[in-house]
C-alpha cells in the first residue's frame, strides 16, 4: 500500500485556486509534494496565495481570464514552458448566478458557458501535449473537472444556467474520457456539495442559512477542505489510476435525495 496515494513530485495545474475549492485542492496538493501552479484572473490575489503555500512545498501563480480563447491558450502555453510533461489539470474555476425565474437574465446562460464549460473543453485541449507527455499506461495523466451536485439534480436555489452548465461539464467529462482513453489520460469530476467558498458566502456566511443547507444535507455538515483536497488526491495518484469518465459526489449524500 506504500504510495498509493502519493502524489510527490507530479506538475498539477488548478484553476481557480486562488480561492475556496481551488484552493482546497491546491493546498492539498502542494502539502502532498507536488509542483503546483495556480491561476485565477486577479494577478496579485494569485501571486500572494502562491506565495502563501510555498511556505510549505512548491506553488507559482500564472494569472489568465479563462472566459477568452486567448486566455486559457496564454496560460496553457505558459504552463508547457514551466512543466513540458503536466501530471494533472483541475479544471475548477468557475461561477455561478441566481436569479428568479421570470428575471433569469438570458446573458446569464453566455456567462455561466464562457466561464464554466468553454475553458474546460479549451484548456484540456490545449495542454493535451503536455499531458500526453506525462502520461504513461501504468500512471495516466490526469484531468479533474470540478462539476456540481447541482448539475446531477434539482437545486434548491433557482440558479438555471449554472445547473445547466454544470450538467454540461459532467457530459463533456465522460466524452472527454472516452477520447482519451488512448493516449493514457484519465478524465473524471468531482461533483461538491456546499463547501465554504466566496461563491457560498451569501448563503454560508448566514448562520441560519447555513445550518438549514448543513440540515439538508444527509451526513449533516457543511464539506471541509480536507473532503476535496482527499478526493483530488484519490483522483491524481495511482489509487484512481483505473477511473475514467466518472462523475463523483463529494456532496454529503446530497445527491441521495
Ligand atoms: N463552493 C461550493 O459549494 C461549490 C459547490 C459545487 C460546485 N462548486 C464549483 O467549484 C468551483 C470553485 O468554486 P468556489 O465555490 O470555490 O468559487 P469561488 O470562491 O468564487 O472561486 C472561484 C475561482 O475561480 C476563479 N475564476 C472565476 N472566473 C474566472 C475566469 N473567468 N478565469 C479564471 N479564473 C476565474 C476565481 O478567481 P478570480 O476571481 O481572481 O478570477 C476563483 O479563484 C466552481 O467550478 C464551482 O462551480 C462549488
Amino acid at each position: 500500500m506504500a504510495g498509493l496515494f502519493a502524489v510527490e513530485g507530479k506538475s498539477v495545474l488548478v484553476t481557480g485556486g486562488s480561492r475556496g475549492i481551488g484552493l482546497m485542492i491546491a493546498r492539498g496538493f502542494v502539502e502532498a509534494g507536488a509542483r503546483v501552479v495556480i491561476s485565477s484572473r486577479k494577478a496579485d490575489v494569485c501571486a500572494e496565495v502562491a506565495a502563501r503555500l510555498s511556505r510549505t512545498g512548491t506553488c507559482e501563480a500564472i494569472p489568465a481570464d479563462l472566459s477568452t480563447p486567448e486566455g486559457a491558450v496564454g496560460l496553457a502555453e505558459a504552463v508547457a514552458r514551466r512543466h513540458p510533461a503536466l501530471h494533472v489539470l483541475v479544471n475548477n474555476a468557475g461561477a455561478t448566478w441566481g436569479a428568479p425565474l421570470e428575471e433569469f437574465p438570458d446573458s446569464a446562460f453566455d456567462k455561466m458557458w464562457a466561464t464554466n464549460v468553454k475553458p474546460v473543453f479549451r484548456l484540456t485541449v490545449a495542454l493535451l501535449p503536455a499531458l500526453r507527455a506525462a502520461a504513461t499506461e501504468d500512471d495516466p495523466a490526469r484531468v479533474i473537472n470540478i462539476g456540481s451536485v447541482d448539475g446531477t439534480r434539482v437545486p434548491s436555489i433557482e440558479n438555471y444556467a449554472y445547473a445547466a452548465s454544470k450538467a454540461a461539464v459532467h457530459m463533456l467529462t465522460r466524452n472527454l474520457a472516452h477520447q482519451l482513453t488512448g493516449d493514457h489520460i484519465t478524465v473524471n469530476a468531482i461533483a461538491p456539495g456546499p463547501f465554504d467558498s466566496k461563491m457560498m458566502a451569501f448563503a454560508l456566511d448566514n448562520p441560519a442559512l447555513r445550518a438549514e443547507i448543513a440540515r439538508e444535507v444527509p451526513l449533516g455538515r457543511i464539506g471541509r477542505p480536507d473532503d476535496m483536497a482527499g478526493a483530488a488526491i484519490y483522483l491524481a495518484s495511482r489509487a484512481g489510476s483505473y477511473l475514467t469518465g466518472a462523475v463523483i459526489p463529494v456532496d454529503g449524500g446530497l445527491s441521495t435525495r
